[in-house]
């Protein structure tokens, strides 16, 4: 850890209020952190497993950093249990005064990326590219403070591989890292040796409540219901417009249910959809919020069903029948 010295001193107990409105504290440690990283703004990543306090830190350090002034982005990093835009998508949102700072004040994105998972592990590609996209996209604005959520995939390959390159690519200021045992050892290391980012390394708070796999599941459930329940409608599809491309002959009712991500042929995710095969019709529909400035779709690797539940992954290679 770096640079402790340097950390001002600020009154203990301070509170802050978290996003479900307890007041919670926090500990003079953290407090201590954000105070820097608001006198030092710059791409803030946030790295811990699950339930470390991530998301909490992440939309307080953005509210003192509106109150200070700054022009401040939240880029929502995590697929499953997503601040900003639906489940499967990397969502970006520029914050400000008049901005609430609850779930459902933050649901609605000023940026998007699809995903199309909710299994990180096997979506890094999109995961790392669209978390830059959306990264780029503040620093274009101008902000001079991006708070960077990430997901819980912290271990392993993949998590160390996930980090490695979100990292690289991104060249955030600071990385605060909210460690319980050793979990973040790893990903805290090659954020220390290969980046020139400051490391913050502060103790989960004793305060942080695990939430049980219902909790997850009824929220992730609720976030993409939300998604779905104002101004949806169903739009024809033609069965040229995807990425990947459909195979000659293609089965289309092998398509029923899934994820699509509705991009605007210009880089940009505008939307997602939820495809639905007519077997009378034998054609596909798309169910959607988002009726405007779309010129393909992007397929998903996820069925589900717009009241939020997941009905199941899908593996491309094995519905294309290809490598
Ligand atoms: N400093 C704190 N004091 C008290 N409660 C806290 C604190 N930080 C987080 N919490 C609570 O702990 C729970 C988990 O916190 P949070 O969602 O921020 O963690 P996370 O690391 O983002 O989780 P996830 O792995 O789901 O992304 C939430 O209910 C939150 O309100
Ligand atoms: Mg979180």
């Amino acid at each position: 850890m770096q640079s402790h010295q340097e950390v001002k001193t600020v009154p203990s107990g301070a509170v802050f209020c978290c996003r479900d409105k307890k007041r919670i504290h926090m500990k003079s440690e953290m407090e201590r952190a954000v105070d820097r990283l608001i006198e030092n703004p710059g791409a803030v990543f946030l790295m811990g497993a699950l339930d470390s306090g991530k998301t909490t830190f992440g939309l307080e350090l953005a509210k003192r950093a509106v109150a200070a002034g700054l022009r401040t982005a939240i880029v929502d990093a995590d697929v499953v249990q997503s601040t900003i835009g639906p489940p499967t998508t990397t969502g970006l949102r520029f914050v400000d005064a008049a901005t609430e700072f609850s779930p459902e004040g933050l649901r609605v994105a000023d940026g998007l990326g699809f995903v199309g998972s909710m299994i990180p592990k096997g979506h890094l590609l999109p995961l790392i590219t669209s978390t830059m996209k959306l990264v780029n996209q503040a620093r274009a604005r101008g902000c001079d403070l991006i708070v960077i959520d990430s997901s819980s995939l912290v271990s392993g390959i993949y998590g160390q591989t996930l980090k490695y390159f979100k990292l690289d690519l991104i060249s955030p200021d600071f990385v605060v890292a909210f460690e319980r045992g050793g979990e973040l050892e790893p990903v805290v290391g090659l954020a220390q040796r290969f980046t020139a980012a400051e490391v913050i390394e502060l103790e989960v708070a004793p305060e942080v409540r695990s939430r049980s796999v219902d909790e997850r599941m009824q929220s992730r459930e609720e976030a993409f219901a939300a998604y779905f329940a104002h101004g949806s409608s169903r739009w024809r599809v033609k069965p040229t417009v995807f990425m990947p491309t459909l195979p000659p002959e293609f089965d289309l009712a092998l398509l029923d249910e899934l994820v699509v991500g509705m991009e605007d042929g210009d880089g940009h995710c505008v939307g997602i959809g939820v495809l639905e095969y007519d077997s009378g019709e034998d054609i596909l529909r798309m169910i959607s919020p988002v009726s405007e400035g779309v010129r393909g779709l992007r397929l998903g690797s996820i069925r589900m069903d717009i009241s939020g539940r997941a009905k199941g992954p899908v593996d491309l290679r094995q519905l294309f029948g290809t490598a």
